[in-house]
């Protein structure tokens, strides 16, 4: 008799933290196997657009599988029609192998959720339990997955294990972003990572290179959260009247103004790890405060994963922080992304009339705004705002502060 793990999952794709958490379970539990089984039309949730087909998914998780001997990649759910119920997994392995013990293995997710499952009874009696977390718990998740544990058993008879495990916090959703920039190549067995990018899978196959400016706006679009939207185009929008106004290529001001935020959909650890495959040397202030990380990565990704101009990335670069003697089409972009049709705040359609007729008394009063703006939410300000503030104050023909937007309206 053998002890035997089940690993269900959409694994789209299978990635370092699923290699991980297959190797805590196969150690903590003694488990003699474990079968990979790649879910079809998962019961939980559907799959996101553009996703690979099920065949694919399964050769990926062939291909993650190298390597680890005891992991066996079962297409038992893929090869079903209809959805992917556990419960019917669980008693086809059960009539497969009568004399081996089934554990079945889960995330933390899926362990709390667990009586929504489809025959959360037939389930328990047939295999045990074992969860691993998926991120550092606390004490509150300690003590509902204490809670639940009992209950488990009280309801169910389940037999259940918590493991103490290795974490490496990372989902799928997190790989493909990355893979959308070229990047999360470091989070994937390499023979995974070889196929995806052979294949073109997760828009890598994507040609995002020197783009017309419609289908620039339309990748660009397509790489932001959807409620990002009409900022960007805002800002876009913005970038070209100025641009228009302050004589600057009007088609250089909508690509910056349409890709300046196009990294923003990254958590601050994703922007890590995009700023480490790029190469990206960041200082201290970066790393704490990734706040502002998505300017220093959206200027990389302009330049190298769309091939824009050094002017149009430097502009993306210094759109949150600003610099001392920008130029005037990057304090252009730093306006727009400030005074889009979006944005609502306290003077901001006196700062629209004044970036029209005076340039550098807008950035000035809106360098003071967002330096006010920083300190007043009790953030650390960075020392390029600081700058940038000091050089338009010393460099400007007549001293200004605010007061100067009241002056326009007169
Ligand atoms: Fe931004
Ligand atoms: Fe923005």
């Amino acid at each position: 008799m053998g002890r035997i793990g089940i690993y269900g999952g959409t694994f789209n794709p299978p990635h370092r933290g699923h290699i991980l958490a297959v190797q805590e379970f196969a150690r903590q539990l003694n488990l003699d196997r474990v079968l990979m089984i790649p879910a079809s039309v998962p019961p939980h949730k559907a799959l996101p657009a553009g996703s690979p087909d099920a065949e694919t998914r399964l050769r990926l998780c062939r291909l993650a599988a190298e390597g680890l001997p005891f992991v066996e990649v079962s297409d038992l759910e893929l090869s079903r029609s209809g959805k992917s119920y556990t419960a019917v997994t669980v008693q086809e392995l059960h009539r497969l192998y009568p004399e081996d013990e089934l554990v079945l293995l889960m995330g933390t997710d899926m362990f709390l959720t667990f009586d929504q499952w489809r025959e959360p009874k037939t389930i328990a009696s047939l295999a045990s339990l074992a969860m691993a977390h998926r991120e550092k718990p606390d004490k509150k998740e300690r003590e509902a997955i204490a809670d639940q544990k009992k209950k488990l058993r009280r309801k169910y008879g389940a037999r259940v294990t918590v493991l103490e495990n290795d974490i490496l916090e990372l989902s799928s959703s997190t790989v493909r972003q990355l893979l959308a920039f070229g990047a999360g190549k470091t989070l994937l067995p390499p023979a995974v990572r070889d196929e995806i990018f052979r294949l073109g899978l997760y828009r890598t196959g994507e040609r995002f290179r020197n783009l017309p400016f419609d289908a620039l706006k339309a990748a660009s679009l397509s790489l932001h959260k959807p409620k990002r939207v009409p900022h960007a185009i805002g800002c876009c929008e913005t970038a070209q009247a100025l641009a228009e106004r302050w004589g600057e290529s009007v088609e250089d001001a909508a690509r910056a103004g349409i890709l300046h935020d196009v990294t923003k959909v990254l958590d601050g650890p994703e922007q890590l790890i995009l700023c480490e495959e790029y190469g990206i040397l960041l200082d201290d202030f970066y790393r704490r405060n990734d706040r502002l990380l998505h300017a220093v990565t959206g200027a990389a990704v302009a330049a190298r994963l769309f091939g824009e101009s050094e002017k149009i990335a430097d502009a993306i670069r210094w759109h949150t922080t600003g610099k001392p003697d920008m130029t005037p089409f990057e304090k252009i972009i730093y306006l727009a992304d400030m005074i889009e049709p979006n944005r609502a705040f306290p003077g901001v359609e006196e700062l629209r009339k004044l970036a029209m007729k005076d340039l550098d008394r807008a950035m000035l009063v809106t360098l003071e705004r967002s330096v006010e703006y920083v300190e007043e939410g009790g953030n650390l300000l960075h020392p390029d705002s600081v700058h940038a503030l000091e050089w338009q104050r010393e460099h400007m023909e007549q001293p200004c502060s605010a007061e100067t937007i009241n002056e326009v309206n007169e």
